[in-house]
């Protein structure tokens, strides 16, 4: 397997490049999951870059993402592949109709070929030679059983179709499972990765995330938005803003053409980073913000 980079400093370098910007654990972690071939498990909050930071690396190794989206009831037929059975009984009905009698054996070995595959996400990851970034995004919300597909698919990058035999990567794929740990994943599956805890980053990053995402806003008032932010995050609510909401915030600002970040700002605005009536009333509590 070729390195997809040279050294952590390297990682930080060429996420920014895509507007991706890393501390040092991220970088480390990163460059390690890609050294030693392992996956790469990202946990943490809802909206601190977990998806993005898989998209980065795609981006900043021109690699191809290739995204598996866990949800409920997502089963092996969607993560790995399947016949495509209207196909296959399409042909038979064409055989039949033509030459009459096929014999079953020629038959069963002419459906079950590679035009009546249907790859999904893993298969396909697992097939590429040119380089990808596997995301398996939201692993939690999955049921338990497919962690025990991704266990066998990500422990030997292989997968045994039976009509079709043992398909082996030629390239491994770099992994990234995220979760927003709405459950525990297995052990055995956490064994296998490398695990990077994300959390809401330092103020002056997140001004710098701020103005990266956001072209044409004022330093100070990035200042204060994120200073704003934090304030939210203190407080006893049921959903802090992320990273998400203070671009969003920002975003909103601008277009607005609000240049100063005062009470009234604030509360005419906070619809958007804060998403719950009862978070917005303690805000405005709290914060001591004009009654709306
Ligand atoms: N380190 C970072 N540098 C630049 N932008 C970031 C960073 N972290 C997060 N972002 C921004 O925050 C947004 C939200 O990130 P993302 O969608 O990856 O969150 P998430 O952790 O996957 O959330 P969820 O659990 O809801 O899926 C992204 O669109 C990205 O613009
Ligand atoms: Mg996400």
């Amino acid at each position: 397997m070729s390195a997809l980079f040279g050294s952590p400093a390297d990682v930080g370098a060429r996420l920014a490049e895509t507007g991706y910007l890393a501390d040092e654990a991220i970088t480390t972690t990163v460059f390690l999951a890609d050294a030693l071939g392992k996956p790469l498990l990202v946990e943490g909050p809802a909206g601190v870059g977990k998806t993005e930071l898989a998209k980065a690396v795609a981006a900043a190794t021109g690699a191809e993402l290739v995204r598996l989206q866990c949800y409920e009831g997502l089963d092996e037929p969607r993560a790995l592949y399947e016949w495509n059975y209207k196909k296959q009984l399409l042909r038979i009905q064409a055989a039949s109709a033509g030459t009459g009698e096929q014999g079953w054996d020629s038959l069963q070995t002419d459906i079950f070929t590679e035009e009546f595959l249907l790859e999904r996400p893993l298969l396909a990851a697992i097939r590429r030679a040119e380089p990808t970034v596997l995301l398996i995004d939201e692993t939690d919300k999955a049921d338990i059983e497919v962690e025990g597909l991704l266990l066998e698919v990500l422990s030997d990058f292989q997968v045994t179709i039976p009509e079709l035999g043992t398909v082996t990567a030629v390239r491994r794929p770099f992994v990234v499972l995220t979760s927003n740990a709405a459950r525990e994943l297995s052990e055995a599956l956490k064994r296998r990765c490398l695990y990077l805890h994300l959390d809401y980053p330092a103020p002056e990053r997140e001004r710098e995330i701020v103005l990266a995402r956001v072209p044409g806003i004022e330093a100070a008032l990035a200042e204060r938005i994120v200073d704003t932010v934090g304030t939210l995050r203190g407080l006893e609510i049921k959903k802090a803003p992320s990273i998400a909401e203070t671009i969003d915030w920002a975003h909103t600002l601008l277009a607005l053409g609000v240049t100063e970040l005062d009470e009234a700002a604030v509360g005419r605005t906070l619809g958007v980073v804060l998403k719950h009536v009862s978070d917005q009333t303690r805000a405005v509590k709290e914060l001591g913000l004009p009654d709306r």
